[in-house]
C-alpha cells in the first residue's frame, strides 16, 4: 500500500526517483508524486492516476538537483485526486512529506494544528504530519530528525514516513511504524525506499530498519537512532537477486514471466530438503524433536491467495504428521479469542512479509503463548522478523499484483513442513518421506509440460470472455484450487467468480446455473480414485450439465471424464501434490481473460501488492 522512495547523492534526483517509482507502482497506483530539493524552496509535482501521468506533468521541466522524494498511492483517506497526491507540504512550503499507512489519530492532531493558525490543504491523513513536524523542527532548531522523533511518539497507527525540508535538501529523514521502510547503500549516494526493487539497480547494500528507528541519510552518511536519540548500529544485508529480476524480460506483463517462472521457483524451494540418511532438513522451524512431539494443534494465519496456501496445508499436515490444523482469515482471527498455548504451532504465510491483516494477527497469537512460524518471500521483512522462526520461500521477486508463483512455493513450503513433522513424530517413516520427496521433485517439470501446452486455454478464454460469472468446483485438496481459480478471475478479469466445495453445490449453489447463457463451470476433477471423490466429481459435472452449464474440466491425463465441453489435461501427480498442477491452468485462464477483456494485468484495478492497511 503505496511506495516510496528517497535519493540523496550526485545523480539528477529525478531520475531514481522516477525509476523507483516506477518499480514500486505495484503497491498502489491511484496517483504519483515527488518533491525536489530546491535550495529554499521545493519543487513538488503530482498527479492523480499512473505514474505515467506524473512524467507527462513533468515533461523535461524538473530541475536538475540531487535529492528529493517520491510516492506512488494507494488511497485511504480522500480521493485518489491531484490535491490529495502525496507530497503534502507545511504552510511554508518548505517541508515535504510522503507516507505509507494510516495516522489513526490524524482529526485530533489536524485540531490542534488548526487551531495553532495551520490551514490544510487536503483531504488525507497524511498533511497532518507535515504540519507538525513544521512545528517541531522550529522548536528543535532545524534539526528534522529531531523534530520527526518528536512527531512520531504523538502518532498512533502503521506509517513510514518520509520527509525533506528546503534549508537542508540533501538531507532526508525517515521512520517506520509497522510498515516497510529500507536503505540503502551506494557510493556517495543513499536512498531509502518500501522496497529494494526501487533502488536495486544502483545497490545491493541494504539496511533494514527496526520498528520506531529513524533513519536520517544524507549523500555520504546514514544515522539510525530510536525515538528518543539513542544510535542503533545499522544492520546491513546483502541484496541476494538481480536488477533482471525485477524486469519482465520480454513478456509482455509480469504476472506471465511470474507464471512461467514457477518451475525453477518451486525448484529452487524444495530443493536440497532431504539428507543422505533420508531426513527432511528443516533447521529454521528451531524446534527440537521433544517439541515437535509435543505438539497439539497448528493454526495457519493468512490472507488471500496465502489462505488458500494454508487450506493446502491443512490436507497434507493433518494426512502426514497426524497433528489437526485450523486455517485462519487472518484479519478475522485477530478479532476472536483464540485457544492456543505453549503446544499450539502458528504459521503465518505470507508472500510480502508485511501484510498488515497478518502481522496483526501473529501479534495475537503471539500475546496468547502461541509459537509462530513464518513462510514468507520477503528478508528482513516484518512478519519473519516478528516471528519466532521462518522459512523463507524462493519465488524470487513478485512483481504482478496477482499471487502466481509465490503461492506454488508457499504450498512447497507446508508440504516440506508436513513431512518433517510427520517424520519426526513417526507418523511417515523415512522410506514414505523420501518417495514423497522425490515425487515432488518431479513437481517443477510438470509444471513446464502444463506452461508448453498453454494455447488452448487461450482459445479458451476467447470464448468465454463475455461470460460475466464462472464458478469453480473442487472436492478434497481440489477445493482451495477452486477458491484460488475464482480469486484470480475475480482480481484479473473483474467476472463475478466463486469457488465451491463439489458437496456443496447442491445446498444452494446450483441454483446460479443459467441455461440460458450456459453459464461456465470449471470443474477440477481430483486425482486417483481415493474415496471415489473421482466419481463424486463426474456426479456434480452431470448435475451442472443437466441443468446447462457449460463445463470444462481440468484432469489428469488419462483419467475418464464425462459431460465436458473442454478438458484441460495436466500431468499424473500424486492426489496430494495436485493443486501445485490444477492451479497453474487456472492462472493461464485468468490471465488470458484479463488480456482479453482489456485489463491492466499487473495493476489491477483497486488492488495493491502488499497491504499494509488493515
Ligand atoms: C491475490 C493476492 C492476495 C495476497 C494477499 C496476501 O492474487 O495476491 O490475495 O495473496 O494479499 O498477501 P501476502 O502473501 O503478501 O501476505
Amino acid at each position: 500500500m503505496c511506495g516510496i522512495v528517497g535519493y540523496t547523492g550526485p545523480q539528477s534526483a529525478v531520475t531514481p526517483l522516477i525509476e523507483g517509482l516506477r518499480r514500486l507502482e505495484y503497491r498502489g497506483y491511484d496517483s504519483a508524486g515527488i518533491a525536489l530539493g530546491t535550495p529554499n524552496t521545493l519543487f513538488v509535482e503530482k498527479r492523480a492516476g499512473k505514474l505515467a501521468n506524473l512524467e507527462e506533468a513533468l515533461g523535461s521541466a524538473s530541475p536538475e538537483v540531487h535529492s528529493g522524494i517520491g510516492h506512488t498511492r494507494w488511497a485511504t483517506h480522500g480521493g485518489p485526486t491531484d490535491r490529495n497526491a502525496h507530497p503534502h507540504l507545511d504552510n511554508e512550503g518548505k517541508l515535504a512529506v510522503i507516507h505509507n499507512g494510516i495516522i489513526e489519530n490524524y482529526s485530533q492532531l489536524k485540531v490542534e494544528l488548526e487551531s495553532k493558525g495551520h490551514t490544510f490543504e487536503s483531504d488525507t491523513d497524511t498533511e497532518s504530519v507535515a504540519h507538525l513536524l513544521s512545528d517541531l523542527r522550529k522548536k528543535h532548531h532545524g534539526d528534522l530528525s529531531a523534530a520527526m522523533r518528536e512527531a512520531v511518539q504523538s502518532l498512533r497507527g502503521s506509517f513510514t514516513l518520509l520527509a525533506v525540508h528546503a534549508d537542508d535538501p540533501e538531507t532526508i529523514v525517515g521512520v517506520r511504524r509497522n510498515s516497510p521502510l529500507v536503505v540503502g547503500l551506494g557510493v556517495g549516494e543513499n536512498f531509502m525506499a518500501s522496497d529494494v526493487a526501487a533502488f536495486i539497480q544502483y545497490t545491493k547494500r541494504a539496511v533494514e530498519l527496526g520498528q520506531d528507528e529513524v533513519v536520517t541519510i544524507t549523500p555520504s552518511s546514514i544515522s539510525i537512532t530510536d525515538l528518543y536519540g539513542a544510535e542503533v548500529a545499522p544492520r546491513e544485508y546483502e541484496i541476494t537477486w538481480d536488477a533482471a529480476a525485477a524486469q519482465k524480460g520480454g513478456f509482455t506483463h509480469f504476472m506471465l514471466k511470474e507464471i512461467f517462472e514457477q518451475p525453477k521457483a518451486v525448484a529452487d524451494t524444495l530443493i536440497g530438503r532431504l539428507s543422505d540418511n533420508n531426513q527432511i532438513l528443516l533447521d529454521e522451524l528451531h524446534m527440537n524433536p521433544d517439541e515437535i512431539r509435543a505438539l497439539k494443534k497448528i493454526v495457519v494465519i493468512a490472507c488471500g491467495t496465502a489462505y488458500h496456501a494454508g487450506m493446502i496445508a491443512k490436507y497434507a499436515i493433518e494426512k502426514w504428521a497426524k497433528i489437526s490444523v485450523e486455517v485462519e482469515i487472518a484479519s478475522e482471527y485477530r478479532y476472536r479469542d483464540p485457544i492456543v498455548d505453549s503446544s499450539t504451532l502458528v504459521i503465518a504465510i505470507s508472500q510480502s512479509g508485511e501484510t498488515m491483516d497478518t502481522l496483526m494477527a501473529l501479534r495475537h497469537a503471539k500475546a496468547s503463548g502461541a509459537r509462530v512460524l513464518a513462510v514468507c518471500n520477503t528478508n528482513s521483512s516484518t512478519i519473519p522478523r516478528e516471528s519466532d522462526a521462518v522459512l523463507y520461500t524462493h519465488a524470487g521477486p513478485e512483481i504482478a499484483v496477482a499471487s502466481t508463483k509465490a503461492l506454488l512455493t508457499q504450498i512447497i513450503a507446508v508440504y516440506l513442513i508436513g513431512m518433517h513433522l510427520a517424520q519426526v513424530r513417526g507418523e511417515l517413516s523415512d522410506q514414505e518421506v523420501a518417495h514423497l520427496y522425490s515425487q515432488a521433485l518431479e513437481l517443477p517439470g510438470k509444471i513446464e509440460s502444463i506452461l508448453e501446452t498453454v494455447e488452448p486455454i487461450r482459445e479458451l478464454t476467447r470464448k468465454f470472455a463475455k461470460s460475466e460469472t464462472v464458478l469453480f468446483l473442487g472436492r478434497n485438496i481440489g477445493y482451495p484450487v477452486a477458491l484460488e481459480g475464482a480469486l484470480k478471475l475475480k482480481e484479473l478479469a473483474y467476472m463475478h467468480a466463486e469457488g465451491f466445495a463439489g458437496g456443496e453445490l447442491k445446498h444452494g449453489p446450483i441454483a446460479l446455473i443459467d441455461s440460458e447463457i450456459g453459464t461456465p463451470v470449471i470443474a477440477i476433477l481430483p486425482a486417483g480414485h481415493e474415496h471415489g471423490l473421482d466419481e463424486k466429481m463426474l456426479s456434480n459435472i452431470q448435475e451442472v450439465k443437466a441443468r446447462g452449464a457449460r463445463v470444462i474440466v481440468i484432469a489428469e491425463e488419462g483419467a475418464m471424464v464425462v459431460g465436458a465441453e473442454h478438458v484441460i489435461r495436466i500431468p499424473i501427480a500424486p492426489p496430494i501434490f495436485q493443486p501445485i498442477l490444477a492451479t497453474v491452468p487456472l492462472q493461464v485462464f485468468a490471465y488470458e481473460m484479463a488480456v482479453a477483456r482489456g485489463n491492466d494485468v499487473d495493476q489491477p484495478r483497486n488492488l495493491a501488492k502488499s497491504v499494509t492497511v488493515e
